[in-house]
């Protein structure tokens, strides 16, 4: 099998209670410390401020991100791809869909929390113009690893 650009091929649509199992399987195979399931239902049937997208690859999820959208503001919850599909743009996709959503809400900015070592996500974060503002100390109970705040200026 051959290496396979998945790029062209991916589509969002927005979250719903349908998708959460793929979903959630990819959270619990993403992050150290996970949601509970019941964070995400909640986010779909009761948060007026979230906003929930996922990737298709076909008919297979491939990943989901999230937001808040408070004020004129986005606040990124969450983004993940499928281990079996990284650096193939799944990620790509849903920040440009997510920047897209702030764009048609007319959002002044967008914001987010990345573990200082998670490298490979400040990356990606950069590369759409997102700056490194400042640090939350301690963020992460696990590692204690701090936080690094990022925004992106739409204005
Ligand atoms: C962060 C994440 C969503 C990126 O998704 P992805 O589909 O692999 O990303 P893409 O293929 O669109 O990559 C886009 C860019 O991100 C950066 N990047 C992504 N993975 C990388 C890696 N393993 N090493 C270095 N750079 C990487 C690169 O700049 C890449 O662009 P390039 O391939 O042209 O160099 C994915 O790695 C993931 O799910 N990580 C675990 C969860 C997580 O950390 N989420 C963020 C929490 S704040």
């Amino acid at each position: 099998m051959g290496y396979m650009n998945l790029n062209n091929n991916i589509r969002t649509e927005y979250m719903t209670l349908a998708h959460l199992e793929d979903v959630y399987a990819i959270e619990l195979d993403t992050f150290s410390i996970p949601w509970e399931k019941e964070d995400f239902v909640k986010e779909l049937t009761e948060n007026k401020l979230a906003i929930y997208i996922v990737a298709f690859f076909g008919d297979e999820i491939v990943g989901y991100g999230g937001m808040w959208h408070i004020v004129n503001e986005g606040h990124i919850t969450n983004i993940a791809a499928t281990k079996k599909y990284r650096r193939q743009g799944i990620g790509t996709t849903i920040l440009k869909r997510m920047l897209e959503i702030a764009d048609e809400k007319e959002m002044i900015g967008i914001t987010l929390e990345v573990r200082m070592g998670n490298a490979d996500a400040m990356r990606i974060y950069s590369k759409f113009g997102f700056k490194a503002e400042g640090l939350r100390k301690n963020y992460y109970a696990d590692t204690k690893e701090d936080a690094v705040i990022m925004w992106k200026d739409l204005t």
